[in-house]
């Protein structure tokens, strides 16, 4: 084969064959096929598509790329059998959901293996929040997982290498080629580490609107669609909730800060939205794996996911009665006017808190632990002018000029009875 000849068929919008699918994804990984022109392709694929067999063959070269991991015959100590099930958010802010929803579903006796990633840009990364507990890590070999998953039932451990290196290659040249927000590479980037991961069952949250990479419902239900359908092609029991990312979740937005609003969900409190969505989550992640008919919420007041949730963060070194940071500085941002907030774009909360120091702008950054933004108002909330609205934290004061330039017209105040722009938390199934 010739990479060549490769690009000028999806250049001139023609179909690959598998065998020209199964040489490119394999011969790039390899540094046979040069970043240039994995480059070409991507923009290529990005501008004319690949039809639905195209895309299930792409994500098989990308999964043989590296190891695959199975959960078969995973038992309890006592030699109860576990079911798997996983979730994947495509990525959202305040999006913390992980954190509560696995302890939580593990307490009904279905393992949980997530693999997470870091955040890029204004979303945030699961594994840069749990890094806010002191002494927790991230990494966990396969055998750790399993006794792990054996023992207490969830996981929060990152990728290893060997996990579809192929994405790890192409996601990094994707992000500096602008051809992320493509359907078809998302699609193939997300289900190939799922299905390699090895989990039995997984629920998909779309995300829609402007804190989203897809910004459109259309574009949002495309995405789910082809995503569902490559997890049934490879056996893996999938359904997507398509869920509303227009403003953020909850009141905390962060590292640190969503960590402890994550402890508000377990201990049977926390902001309605989150829980709204935690358990319509964890119901679809049990349903998934066989389980109905339970009282899913119990598990949130009863302290069932607490258990779960304190012995899963000490399985991995943290201390999970530990202080979490604060921020050495915080600034208020006020209401300016007398209403109702119509409006809180996720966007622009995401991007403030990125520059405050909770995100990343390349790969290699650290990320602060302690940053981020409190909320104390939320879209339907009455507002009086000079009230705070917003409290921005960091440990670096230089950033506040910044985090508050893109709060720049994400916060709308509408006359007193006025109603909100919302939509509801889960859109459709
Ligand atoms: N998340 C991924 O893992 N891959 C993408 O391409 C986009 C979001």
């Amino acid at each position: 084969f010739d990479a060549v000849e490769i690009i000028t068929t999806k250049r001139d919008s023609g179909v690959f064959s598998d065998a020209q699918i199964d040489w490119v994804v394999d011969a790039y990984t390899r540094g046979v096929v040069a970043e240039e022109q994995m480059s070409a392709l991507a923009m290529a694929i990005f501008l004319n598509g690949m039809s639905r067999q195209e895309i299930s063959r792409w994500v098989h070269a990308m999964i043989g790329t590296g190891e695959t991991l199975s959960y078969a015959g995973l038992a309890t100590p006592q030699g109860v059998a576990l079911p798997t099930a996983d979730k994947h958010s495509t990525g959202g802010v305040g999006d913390k959901i992980t954190l509560p929803l696995g302890p939580l579903v593990a307490s009904f006796g279905v393992a949980v293996p997530q693999l997470s990633g870091r955040g890029l840009g204004h979303t945030g990364g699961t594994l840069d929040k749990l890094e806010a507990i002191p002494g927790w890590r991230a990494e966990l070999s396969d055998a750790e997982m399993w006794k792990q998953l054996s023992e207490v039932g969830a996981i929060v451990a990152a990728a290893g290498a060997n996990l579809v290196p192929a994405d790890k290659k192409l996601y990094a040249l994707r992000d500096v080629t602008a051809t992320v927000d493509c359907v078809p590479l998302i699609a193939s980037s997300i289900m190939s580490k799922k299905i390699a991961e090895g989990t039995g069952a997984l629920v998909l949250d779309v995300k829609v609107g402007s804190g989203a990479f897809m910004k459109t419902e259309e574009k949002a239900r495309e995405l789910a669609r082809t995503m569902v359908d490559l997890g049934r092609d490879a056996g893996v029991n999938t359904v997507a909730l398509l869920t509303d990312m227009s403003t953020p979740l909850g009141l905390t937005v962060g590292n640190a800060v969503e960590v402890e609003e994550s402890l508000e969900v377990l201990a049977g409190g926390g902001p309605a939205d989150v829980v709204e969505l935690t358990v319509a989550l964890a119901t679809e992640m049990l349903a998934g794996a066989g389980i109905t008919g339970v009282d899913v919420a119990a598990n949130l007041s009863n302290g069932k996911a607490m258990d779960v949730w304190r012995r899963m963060i000490q399985a991995q070194g943290g201390d999970a009665d530990a202080a979490l940071p604060q921020a050495k500085h915080e600034e208020s941002v006020l209401a300016e006017a007398d209403g109702v907030m119509v409006a809180l774009d996720a966007l622009g909360v995401g991007t403030a808190s990125w520059r405050l120091g909770a995100g990343r702008a390349r790969k290699e950054d650290p990320v602060q632990a302690a940053a981020g933004i409190r909320l104390h108002a939320k879209p339907g909330d009455v507002v009086r002018r000079g009230q705070p609205i917003m409290t921005l934290m960091t440990d670096t004061p230089e950033r506040f000029e910044r985090a508050r330039a893109s709060l720049e017209g994400a916060v709308r105040i509408g006359p007193e009875g006025s109603r909100p722009d919302s939509r509801g938390i889960v859109l459709d199934r």
